[in-house]
């Protein structure tokens, strides 16, 4: 179906310790948008997301069922190829960590990876990463520097960088701004409004201001329930659910 980037249906899951952080979750996440997944914490949001990309090795998870289609693929499906599936479905963390590598190798690095050969397209597909992350500007003089010699923001961005340079069909970011300061951040929500015609954006902000800034879609969970779906416009104006009205309007969380 052309109108979903990936379906998930019937979603539960359960950890080894017996926590059931999912409960029969349908979504549909849409192409070329942003997916919020908003709530507070415990809801399931990053289990749903580090799902996507198959973080969860379905042998720690104590119960799986559902499915979860991406290119008609079965996310879930033993047999999915794990490496094809994180180059398509790319994922940045609160903290990202950067490579022990330079500036230049932390992007070159996957290229390289994936087969890359030839020096000046290489060079020329980092530059362009680095500028898409809105970095090229600050490191375009150090490039053979740590990677780890930047600042947060900075290494969030090149972490970004990094994975944008695969060409992922969907990029997704779990709190990615929580250790960042506002400038950094409004660059990063203006990014992913730019990135957003290319490639399909599913975020879980940390707070509640910034899910109500960037979503086009958005999805509120509540300890593992996906309790409401909607487009942004009315799903925060206009919550059909009590609970996601009290939580909209800030009543706990
Ligand atoms: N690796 C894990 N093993 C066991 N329980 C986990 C694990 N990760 C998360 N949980 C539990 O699953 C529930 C959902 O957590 P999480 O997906 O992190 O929610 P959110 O991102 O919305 O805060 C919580 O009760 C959490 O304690
Ligand atoms: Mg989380």
């Amino acid at each position: 179906m052309n109108s979903s980037k990936i379906s998930i249906q019937d979603y539960s899951l359960r950890y080894a310790d017996g926590v059931q952080a999912l409960k029969h979750i349908n979504l549909e996440i849409h192409p070329n948008a942003i997916n919020v997944l908003f709530g507070p914490a415990g809801g399931g949001k990053s289990s749903l997301l580090r799902s996507l990309n198959r973080l969860i090795d379905l042998a720690d998870a104590d119960e799986v069922e559902g499915k979860i289609l991406f290119n008609g693929v079965n996310i879930l499906d033993k047999e999915t190829d794990v490496t094809w599936l994180r180059r398509k479905i790319g994922m940045v963390f609160s903290r990202p960590i950067p490579l022990p590598k330079s500036i230049y190798d932390n992007v070159a690095f996957g290229l390289e990876v994936a087969g890359m050969k030839d020096t000046a397209t290489m060079r020329k597909t980092v530059e362009q990463a680095l500028r898409q992350a809105y970095l090229w500007e600050e490191v375009y003089d150090r490039l053979d520097d740590p990677g780890i010699s930047l600042s947060g923001g900075q290494q969030q961005r090149l972490c970004l960088a990094r994975i944008l340079a695969l060409e992922p069909e969907v990029i997704m970011l779990d709190e990615p701004t929580s250790a960042l300061d506002p400038v950094t951040t409004a660059r990063i929500e203006s990014f992913l409004e730019e990135i957003k015609e290319h490639v399909t954006v599913i975020i879980a902000p940390h707070n509640m201001s910034q899910s109500a800034r960037v979503a086009d879609h958005a999805a509120f969970f509540l300890q593992g329930e996906l309790v409401e779906v909607g487009e942004s416009s009315s799903l925060f104006l206009n919550p059909k659910e009590k609970r996601t009205q009290d939580y909209v309007e800030g009543r706990f969380g």
